[in-house]
C-alpha cells in the first residue's frame, strides 16, 4: 500500500533551516524562518517566560488533561490585549491551539463547517495559509496584496470583496504582514471595516505578530476596527513570536458573534476538530503566558522585552532603508514596513548566489527575516546584496 504514496516536496522554509545549519561558514547569515534575534544573533527565552516557568515548576500540582480547549485561563487572559479592554466579552469565546498554525487550521475548519466554500486572500501570503485552505478542502480566491509602489493594495482587496459571493470568507493579516511587511494603514482598515460591515463576507483575521510592529495596541487597530463593524468574525492568534515561545506552540482561536448559540457552536465545532487532530493542545507555554498576564510585574517585564525587540527591529530597518539603493534594489520601503519580514525583488538565481557565494539564507520568495541582521553582519549583507543585484 505504502508504495502508492507520492513523494512530497519538503517545506521550502523549513528545509532552509537544515541547509543553514549544515553550512560550515562562520559568517553565514540566517534570514530564513521567522524567529526574532538579538543584536548578538541569539533567540533567548524571555526573562518573563523564565520567571513564569519557575513559578510553574514550583506551583503546578497536576498534569492531568485539560480538554480540547486547553488552558482557558490563558485564552481569556489574552482577550483584553487582542480585542481591547472595553470589548464586549459576551461576543467572544476562544480555545487554545498548537501555535498560530493550529489556530488558522481551526478557523478555516470552522469556516468550512459553517458552510463557507471560498477563502479570499491577498498574495503573496504566508505559504502555509494556502496549504491549510487546500488541506481543509476550500477554494482559494486570490487578489494582489501590494501595489507596484510597495503599498497595501486596498483597491485590489475592495474589488475582491465586491466580487465575492455571500458566504465567502476573507483571510486578513492583522499586522506585520508575512511575507511583505506591508500592512494596511489605519485609514485603509477603516475602509475595509466599512466594506465588511454589510456581513456578506466573513472576516478571518490572523494576528501572529502583535507587538512586533508599532506596539500591542497599535498592532490591534485593524482587528478591532473590523470587529467593531461586523457582527461576526474568526481570529487566529499566535504567542509564538511576541512571547518567544516558538517551539512550545502557543496559539488561540477565537470566534466573535453576538449570537450566543452560534458562539457556543463555533467552540463546539472547534473542539471537535481539535479532538480529531491533536486532541488537546500542549500546556506548558500557554500556562507560562497565563502566569505572566496574571502578574503585573511579569506583565511589565514581558512588555519591556517586547519593546526591546521592536526597538531593535526599528534599528535594523533604519539601517537597511539608509542604504537607499543597493544594486537594483530600492531599500527605502524597508524603513516603513512592519515586523520581521520584507520581500526583496530578487530572482531565484540571485537568491541562490546569496546563499552559495555569501552564506546568506533567505526564503525562495525573496523574503528576508530582518531580525537576522545585526551590527556584526548588516554591512556584509548590504555588500553581498550589491554584489548579486548589482
Ligand atoms: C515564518 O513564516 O517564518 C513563521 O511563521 C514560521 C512558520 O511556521 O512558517
Amino acid at each position: 500500500m505504502l508504495e502508492n504514496l507520492a513523494a512530497q516536496p519538503a517545506d521550502a522554509l523549513l528545509a532552509l533551516i537544515k541547509l543553514y545549519n549544515a553550512d560550515p561558514r562562520a559568517d553565514k547569515i540566517d534570514l530564513g524562518v521567522g524567529v526574532y534575534r538579538t543584536a548578538e544573533g541569539a533567540t533567548p527565552v524571555f526573562k518573563a517566560i523564565k520567571a513564569a516557568e519557575q513559578k510553574l515548576l514550583a506551583d503546578q500540582d497536576s498534569k492531568a488533561y485539560l480538554g480540547p480547549e486547553g488552558d482557558m485561563g490563558f485564552v481569556h487572559a489574552l482577550i483584553p490585549y487582542v480585542f481591547g479592554q472595553d470589548f464586549d466579552r459576551s461576543r467572544v469565546e476562544g480555545m487554545q491551539s498548537p501555535g498560530g498554525t493550529g489556530a488558522v487550521r481551526l478557523a478555516i475548519e470552522v469556516a468550512k463547517r459553517s458552510g463557507i466554500k471560498r477563502i479570499l486572500m491577498g498574495t503573496p501570503s504566508w505559504p502555509n495559509h494556502a496549504q491549510i485552505v487546500a488541506a481543509v478542502g476550500l477554494e482559494l480566491v486570490t487578489f494582489k496584496h501590494t501595489t507596484a509602489d510597495g503599498l497595501a493594495d486596498l483597491d485590489a482587496l475592495q474589488a475582491a470583496l465586491a466580487a465575492a459571493q455571500p458566504g465567502d470568507a476573507v483571510l486578513l493579516h492583522g499586522c506585520c504582514h508575512n511575507p511583505t511587511g506591508v500592512d494596511y494603514t489605519e485609514a485603509q482598515w477603516d475602509a475595509i471595516a466599512a466594506t465588511l460591515s454589510d456581513g456578506k463576507v466573513l472576516p478571518i483575521i490572523d494576528l501572529a505578530y502583535q507587538g512586533l510592529g508599532d506596539g500591542m495596541e497599535a498592532d490591534a487597530y485593524g482587528l478591532r476596527k473590523v470587529l467593531g463593524a461586523v457582527s461576526e468574525a474568526l481570529v487566529a492568534y499566535s504567542c509564538d513570536k511576541n512571547f518567544g515561545l516558538y517551539r512550545d506552540r502557543v496559539g488561540a482561536f477565537y470566534a466573535v458573534t453576538s449570537d450566543a448559540t452560534a458562539l457556543a457552536n463555533a467552540m463546539a465545532n472547534g473542539a471537535t476538530v481539535a479532538r480529531a487532530s491533536w486532541s488537546m493542545p500542549p500546556d506548558h507555554g500557554a500556562a507560562a503566558v497565563r502566569l505572566i498576564l496574571s502578574d503585573a510585574e511579569l506583565t511589565k517585564l514581558w512588555l519591556g522585552e517586547l519593546d526591546e525587540m521592536r526597538d531593535r527591529m526599528a534599528w535594523v530597518r533604519e539601517r537597511l532603508a539608509a542604504a537607499q539603493q543597493v544594486g537594483s534594489v530600492n531599500m527605502a520601503p524597508l524603513g516603513i514596513q512592519k515586523g520581521l519580514f520584507s520581500m526583496l525583488p530578487l530572482s531565484g538565481e540571485q537568491i541562490l548566489a546569496l546563499r552559495e557565494k555569501h552564506g546568506i539564507y533567505m526564503a525562495g520568495s525573496g523574503r528576508i527575516n530582518a531580525a537576522g541582521l545585526t551590527t556584526g553582519n548588516i554591512d556584509k549583507f548590504i555588500a553581498a546584496l550589491g554584489d548579486v543585484a548589482g
